[in-house]
């Protein structure tokens, strides 16, 4: 299946590549880091969550282990295909209305930072289309450092480099962000734009498309439970 390549996002190497330039061959071979226990320390036991952009479902696979029904959304069929044990949708998120509400709604993988203000309010639309009265919204920000650490790398004792070699502004507060990944057999790249948002600009996106910020849940900041207003 091919869909069309977002604007400013491209992926090289073997294997599909998404719309927004990610290798899926890459993210069937990345571990999860700490995530699951972040999203199980704040989200209900035994709760439903609807999980935005899951990729592949590194985090999705966690997160059923753990007890939480999970719903994985992503706009690729070839991420999709490799969930196990959830109910995948294959969608846009922007364009994404079940007509049903979750516990808990997850929007990680800093998605929230993408370049295009359109599509992020189409993002936060619908996290709050679908999260319950009483529900969250965990959503994963980009760290302080992220774009002023430029090249960083991380060796990987299983045997890969996951290398962030630039960071380029393009205009309109947009940045190009080049990652590589290296593995022994084989390398691939993700070219994407984001949109770095201070604490306060984040706080303000969240606000205007009717969430606030409940409280952060990591010191750096990154994960942040969010509530609908009212
Ligand atoms: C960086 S990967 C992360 C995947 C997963 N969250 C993980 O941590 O392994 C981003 C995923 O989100 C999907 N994605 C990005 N933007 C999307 C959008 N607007 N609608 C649907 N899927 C999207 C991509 O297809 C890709 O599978």
């Amino acid at each position: 299946m091919s869909i069309q390549t977002r604007e400013g996002f491209q992926g090289t190497g073997p294997g599909a590549i998404t719309p927004d330039g990610c290798a899926v061959e890459v993210y069937t071979r990345l571990p999860v880091g700490d995530e699951p226990e972040v999203i199980a320390a704040a989200a209900p036991a035994g709760a439903s969550i609807l999980e935005l952009g899951s990729g592949v479902g590194r985090m999705t696979h966690p997160l059923i282990e753990r007890g939480f029904t999970v719903t994985a959304v992503d706009e690729s069929a070839e991420m999709l295909e490799r969930v196990r044990g959830a109910r995948t949708i294959c969608s846009p998120i922007e364009e994404l209305d079940l007509g049903e509400k979750f516990d808990v709604v997850l929007l990680a993988s800093f998605l929230v930072h993408t370049g295009d203000p359109e599509v992020r309010r189409g993002l936060l639309a619908t996290c709050l289309r679908h999260v319950a009265d009483d529900g969250i919204v965990l959503i994963q920000r980009e760290g302080e450092n992220y774009h002023t650490d430029v090249p960083r790398e991380r060796v990987d004792a299983r045997g890969f480099t996951v290398r962030i070699a630039s960071s380029e502004p393009v205009g309109d507060g947009v940045r190009s962000v080049r990652a590589e990944y290296h593995f022994p057999d084989g390398e691939w790249t993700q070219t994407f734009r984001v949109r770095p948002m201070t604490k306060e600009q984040f706080e303000e996106a969240l606000e205007e498309s009717g969430l606030k910020v409940d409280r952060y849940l990591t010191e750096d900041r990154t994960w942040v439970r969010a509530v609908p207003v009212g």
